[in-house]
């Protein structure tokens, strides 16, 4: 009993974070080829898993009730490998973290030199690199490594970070530079190595080491679409200092649609004989508003779609706030107007006002954050 009681005192050194979503047949192996590698090293494991589907966390369970090194953070009603990783490392004890993936892809083997990299102060940030000498991204298909090179490329362009490879998953750093860039990482998506060098206030000394990336044996991959445009979503954040969202890029484009669809609708309904062009107007309105809210709880709120009877009290939300929204719209557009400016200058400043006042107040009342 004092064994354990002891060993349970000591804290870990290093606290090696990996996010998990449908990894259940990895986590047996990946905990052997961990142990194996981090011998020597006072270490504990940070699983943080998505409330997976085939039960990840149950394996995890099994695996920490004989050793209490490896933990598990079970996340309900989440999603986002960025995300998961942020609390994975908040959540550690150790001084230094590590994230590394739970499907294999990532050889555990260059754990411990990023350990001591950062350990012995010679790296404030230690990152597992395949795009330097020795490293690889092999596995890769022919596209998604294409896609992969230009990611790096536009997110060296964009962002300024000047290493070679702000795109891997694999990563170790003091907790203390974690902290520091926590306030302002976006999150969202899955570059959380990107995000923490772009996030963090100060010069970072940065080191890379390579290494292979390896093929998947179990499961899939989970980067999709979706992925892509959290991404960009990033990059337009990160160099907008966080002025503009992908979200708000994502409802103007959607508004653009609305227009279009305006314009289709007033046409048909100027088809009906005797109907009035008010009443066409009108109606024509009220059906880019309805298909624009569908487009917005699709797309700009996936993450927050209202199903049901919350979609139709959302819907009359969206109305109102649409509504407001044309009578600033007008407003502003008159007054600039009414002060000698060009008509066109007065149209997109109302136009502008309307959709910034549409976005604040959607985010705000219609597609409400959950708490
Ligand atoms: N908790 C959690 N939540 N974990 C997730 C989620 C999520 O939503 N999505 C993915 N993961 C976990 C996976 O289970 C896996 O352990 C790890 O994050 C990487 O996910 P993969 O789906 O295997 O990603 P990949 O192999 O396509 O991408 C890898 O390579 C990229 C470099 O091209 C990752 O290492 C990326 O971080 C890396 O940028
Ligand atoms: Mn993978």
């Amino acid at each position: 009993m004092t064994e354990t009681a002891t060993a349970a005192v000591a804290a870990p050194a290093l606290t090696v974070v990996v996010p998990t979503f449908n990894e259940a047949a990895n986590v047996r192996p990946l905990v052997a080829k961990l142990t194996a590698a981090l011998a020597g090293i006072a270490y504990e494991v940070m699983f943080v898993d998505d409330n997976s589907p085939d039960g990840t966390y149950d394996v995890v369970r099994a695996l920490s009730r004989e050793d209490p090194r490896i933990r598990c953070i079970r996340r309900i009603g989440r999603r986002g490998l960025s995300s998961a990783c942020i609390e994975g490392m908040m959540a550690g004890q150790g001084d230094v973290v590590a994230v590394i993936d739970g499907d294999l892809q990532h050889d555990e083997t260059v754990l411990p030199k990023l350990f001591e990299l950062v350990r012995s102060g010679q790296a404030d940030l230690a990152v597992a690199s395949r795009y330097v000498e020795g490293g690889s991204a092999a596995s890769f298909s022919d596209a998604r490594g294409k896609g992969s090179r230009l990611a790096t490329e536009l997110a060296r362009k964009v962002l300024k970070v000047e290493f070679n490879d702000p795109m891997s998953g694999f990563f170790a750093t003091r907790r203390s530079v974690v902290e520091a860039a926590a306030p302002k990482l976006s999150g969202d998506g899955f570059k959380i190595l990107l995000d923490l060098a772009a996030s963090h206030p100060g010069k970072l000394r940065i080191v890379e080491v390579p290494f292979v990336f390896g093929t998947r044996l179990h499961g899939d991959s989970k980067m999709d679409n979706r992925v892509v445009a959290d991404f960009l979503g990033l990059l337009v954040s990160k160099a907008t200092g966080g002025l503009v969202s992908i979200r708000f890029l994502t409802f103007a484009a959607v508004g653009v649609s609305g227009v279009v669809v305006h314009l289709l609708a007033l046409r048909g309904l100027l088809a009906v004989p005797s109907l009035p062009f008010a009443a066409a107007q009108a109606g024509a309105t009220l059906v880019a508003m309805t298909t624009n809210f569908t487009f917005n709880n699709l797309m700009t709120y996936r993450d927050r779609m209202l199903t049901g009877l919350a979609f139709m009290r959302g819907l009359i939300g969206f109305y109102l706030v649409c509504s407001v929204g044309a009578v600033a719209n007008v407003g502003v557009a008159t007054w600039m107007f009414e002060g000698d400016q060009q008509w066109w200058v007065a149209g997109i400043a109302g136009a502008a006002m309307g959709a910034v006042w549409n976005y604040v107040f959607s985010d705000l009342l219609v597609w409400r954050r959950k708490r």
